[in-house]
């Protein structure tokens, strides 16, 4: 048993280095359209995510650095490592970021090293490391995510990484979200120190989960701006928003609407051109509501207020 292990752990590192060796273009299309739902396949043809069992492999400390900048790491953040290894994500965002958080490992003995490296550095109470197995782990309290695992795990992990409190941050090295949910930032740097791979780049992914905001978006103008009840009916898919507006049933411009985390921004304008007017809505979206500033935007003048609105889904 013990060997077949070993074997298949030998098996999924060599693939996972044949991943990183495959060409520039095929990693950067696999980075930008995500994990694909069919299997991905190495340069010679091999299919790479027949299964979950991810080696361990270190990210070089100039790249988990890169990340942990590109997740915006600082110190009101928690940060849970899927996957922690040595720990060195986490115990880099405490050292370096002023973060908290913990690495989940399913080795005993990369748990153990984890924890020495946290005394050593007097953060153990800042940085923990459990062990346990990352499908049967809780990671809702943290506010960044991060991963180096392989495509396969990303897939399996898609959902659960989504249904996290929006505004979570997900930062991964080289593997993709499915592929329904594109990156919001994608960087590749040259690494050359990498352990796995021929190319020696790295491709750094993140998400940032959104709020749901699908539905029919109602509240009024103030009288001072002409008055008026404003439905801005929304779809999405994943961070990708479109709608339309009206007022009073009459057919509004909507433009910029887009939402990060929580954050949910659009501007109106009149539709003809008749009028001239540009009202802005800049809001946090907490369940069926959002709530912000609005600015309105008329004869050069711009009037902020107070603004809030109710979802109908
Ligand atoms: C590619 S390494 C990444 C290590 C570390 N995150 C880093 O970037 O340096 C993946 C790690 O995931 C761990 N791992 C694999 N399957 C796991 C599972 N089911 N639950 C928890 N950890 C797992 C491996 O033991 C390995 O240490």
């Amino acid at each position: 048993m013990r060997s077949s292990i070993s074997i298949m752990r030998r098996r999924t590192a060599l693939l996972l280095s044949a991943v990183s060796a495959t060409p520039l273009l095929s990693v950067r299309a696999f980075a930008q359209a995500g994990a694909a739902p069919t299997a991905p396949s190495t340069a010679d043809g091999g299919i790479v995510d027949e299964d979950t069992d991810t080696p361990y492999v270190p990210t070089p400390i100039d790249v988990v650095e890169r990340m942990l900048h590109l997740a915006g790491v600082g110190s009101s953040d928690y940060l849970i490592d899927i996957g922690s290894g040595d720990g060195r994500i986490v115990l880099t965002a405490v050292t370096k970021f002023g973060a908290r958080g913990h690495g989940i490992e399913i080795d005993p003995r990369l748990i153990e090293r984890s924890r020495q490296s946290a005394a050593k550095l007097g953060i153990a109470d800042r940085a923990q490391f459990l062990a346990q197995d990352l499908f049967e782990s809780d990671f809702s309290r943290a506010s960044v995510i991060s991963v180096y695992l392989l495509p396969k795990v990303m897939q399996l992990l898609t959902p659960r990484l989504a249904a996290l409190r929006p505004g979570t941050r997900i930062v991964s090295h080289d593997y993709a979200m499915l592929a329904d949910w594109q990156p919001d930032m994608t960087l590749r740097m040259y690494v050359p120190d990498k352990p796995v791979g021929r190319d020696r780049h790295s491709t750094l992914m993140l998400w940032t989960v959104p709020a749901s905001v699908a539905g029919r978006w109602q509240f009024d103008l103030p009288r001072a701006q002409g008055g008026g009840r404003v439905e801005v009916a929304v779809t999405q898919a994943r961070q990708i928003l479109s709608g339309k507006a009206t007022i009073d049933g009459r057919p509004l411009d909507l433009l910029g609407l887009r939402i990060d985390g929580e954050r949910l921004r659009f501007a109106l304008e009149p539709a003809g051109r008749a009028e001239r007017f540009r009202h802005e809505f800049d809001g946090i979206v907490k369940g069926e509501g959002a709530s912000g500033t609005a600015t309105f935007h008329a004869r050069g003048a711009a009037v902020p207020a107070k603004w809030e609105a109710r979802l109908a889904r």
